[in-house]
């Protein structure tokens, strides 16, 4: 069985639930407290094993690129400081080979994916969400490998949400159950209200065979007017056994503004530098409003 070596980082898309600050800034860069996002899952992919990434970006992605360079005239300014620790935030990883592919035109996460297909070859792959970060013991995506490692096929990342909230994700119906690993009748992308065969959705982390990419280059549009990965995944699952994984660890939705504010104040909170202050204006702040119910 071949290795799960490469890996895709979709990061090309309009990020417009964050406008005005998406027009010029790609919210794959937006900060949780001092990084951006696509650190943490740049980060996640090293710590599973990756080897090489290829980041998908478009237009205004500019600094996703920069961000993952040598920037030496920073370098040699904290250097000639003294100021070691900070040079050290700076760095990247040598783990890790970056490239990158632009996506012409955000044709939907299903597209994107398809973008990366010369860089994957014939071989296994991960795709990790630009937008998704997940705390875990173990890293989700390494959970999601070993599954892969274990059963030979591809693996989808899933987690339970309220059934009020289905209609936002991809959906599994789930066939057989062993552990946390199901195999799947059908994958449905954003099922209409009431519809949803499960509360088990897709979160954004994958492990896929290459077969994939003929289902990709000829995908109808799908929800929304894209290319879905979800309708892609289905197909596939029609000739080759496809498994959810509900996989263990906290995941986060920095893709849109209730998420992203959840995700800044409890990695703040964690943060061994300001966590004790955040956690005293939190509770200021908890007073106060206190105060003024009463
Ligand atoms: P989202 O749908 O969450 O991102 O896609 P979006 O389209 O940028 O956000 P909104 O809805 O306009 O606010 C999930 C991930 O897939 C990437 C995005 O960059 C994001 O990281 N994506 C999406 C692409 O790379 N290309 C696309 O055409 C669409």
């Amino acid at each position: 069985m071949k290795r799960v070596r490469k890996a895709i980082i979709p990061a090309a898309g309009l990020g417009t639930r964050f406008l005005p600050v998406t027009k010029a800034m790609p919210k794959e860069m937006l900060p949780i407290v001092d990084k951006p996002t696509i650190q943490y899952i740049v980060e996640e992919a090293i710590d599973s094993g990756i080897e090489d990434i290829i980041i998908v970006t478009g237009k205004g992605k500019r600094a996703i690129e920069d961000h993952f360079d040598h920037n030496y005239e920073l370098e040699d300014n904290l250097m000639k400081k003294g100021k070691f620790e900070l040079l050290e935030k700076t760095k990247q990883s040598s783990k890790v080979t970056l490239h990158y592919i632009r996506q012409k035109e955000p044709l939907g996460l299903g597209h994107a994916v398809w973008c990366a297909r010369k860089f994957i070859g014939e071989e296994p792959f991960a795709v990790l969400l630009g937008d998704d970060i997940v705390q875990a013991e173990k890293p989700c995506l390494k959970q999601l490998i070993d599954h892969y490692e274990e059963t030979g096929g591809s693996v989808i990342g899933v987690q339970q949400v309220p059934y009020d909230q289905t209609h936002r994700y991809g959906i599994v119906d789930p066939n057989e159950q062993k552990g946390n690993s199901y195999s799947v009748n059908q994958f449905v992308e954003k099922p209409e209200a009431g519809t949803a065969p499960s509360n088990l959705a897709i979160m954004g982390r994958y492990v896929l065979s290459p077969k994939i990419f003929p289902y990709l280059e000829d995908q109808e549009l799908g929800a929304g007017g894209e290319v879905q990965l979800t309708d892609a995944i289905q197909r596939l699952n029609e000739t080759q056994s496809v498994f959810a994984y509900d996989f263990e660890g906290k995941r986060y939705d920095v893709g849109e503004k209730i998420g992203f504010i959840q995700t800044t104040i409890e990695f703040a909170l964690e943060n061994e530098e300001i966590g004790p202050d955040v956690q005293a204006i939190i509770t200021k702040l908890a007073e106060d409003l206190k105060q003024k119910q009463n």
